[in-house]
């Protein structure tokens, strides 16, 4: 049995990794500020959900999140999954401000500390939501695309660093493309996958401990793609 915190399980992507984990006989501690949609979480898998409902951006996020690890008794996986992606097609600057003090100011904090955690423990597995979103600048919602950017990338750092400990501490940079919930709104969607293949497939990843994912898998290709159209023909798209 596992001692997992899903931060941001209220809804969508978190929501459906914390029933996975649960329903599979781990012990989950789950965050998010929607204390009822804790508590009804918790009312599936009593047994096996504890909560802490607490807002990252917070001046107290670590006190919250120690508490859940003391509630825990112990932490072995955590998924960083809080995270807000609105529109910013008319530059505005209170979204920007939004979307990295969540998406970078509170991913960073959290991530520094359990990372740490794990280090002086001897182990630990540290994922993130990051996104396709990562791979290039997004004229609709800039803010949203660097910061999972810099998710991405300061992940990467952080996979070489365990490395270099020897210890068998892990990083996980999940990517997903389109996935059904309340964030993915807009009408320029495509290959929308349900949430629960999606989170089945995050799952089975973070078990082969691999370092970068993309969810679901078709999105690999979507990924390269991405990657390598040229400049100039990706600043003409959309
Ligand atoms: N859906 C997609 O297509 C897609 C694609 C790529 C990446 N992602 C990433 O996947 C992650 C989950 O997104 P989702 O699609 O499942 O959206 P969602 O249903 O809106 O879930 C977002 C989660 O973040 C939590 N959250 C937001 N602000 C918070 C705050 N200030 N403090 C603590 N928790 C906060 C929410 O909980 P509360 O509101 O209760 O606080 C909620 O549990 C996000 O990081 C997103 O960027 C999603």
């Amino acid at each position: 049995m596992q001692k997992v915190i899903i931060v941001g399980a209220t809804s969508g992507i978190g929501r459906e990794l914390a029933r996975i984990y649960a329903g599979s006989g781990n012990l989950v501690g789950v965050t998010g500020r929607r204390q009822e949609l804790l508590y009804s979480l918790q009312l599936e898998y009593p047994n096996h959900i504890v909560t802490e409902c607490f807002d990252v951006t917070g001046s107290e996020c670590i006190s919250h999140l120690e508490r859940l690890i003391e509630k825990l008794g112990g932490l072995d996986l955590l998924v960083y999954n809080s995270g807000i992606g609105e529109s910013s097609e008319v530059l505005n600057w209170e979204i920007e401000r939004k979307t990295t003090t969540l998406n970078v100011d509170s991913f960073l904090e959290i991530a520094v500390y359990v990372f740490n955690f794990f280090v002086r423990q001897g182990h630990g597995h540290l994922a993130t939501t990051s996104s396709i979103a990562s791979i290039r600048g997004n004229f609709q919602a800039p803010a949203y695309s660097a910061s999972k950017a810099f998710q991405s990338v300061y992940f990467e750092g952080l996979h070489i660093k365990a490395r270099k400990t020897g210890l068998p501490v892990f990083i996980t940079d999940i990517q997903p493309g389109f996935v059904d919930t309340a964030m993915a709104k807009g009408d320029n969607r495509f290959w929308v996958q349900p949430v629960d293949k999606a989170a089945r497939q995050i799952v089975a990843a973070i078990g082969k401990k691999k370092w970068r994912v993309y969810i679901t898998r078709r999105w690999w290709l979507v990924a390269k793609i991405f990657k390598w159209i040229p400049d100039w023909v990706y600043h003409r798209m959309g």
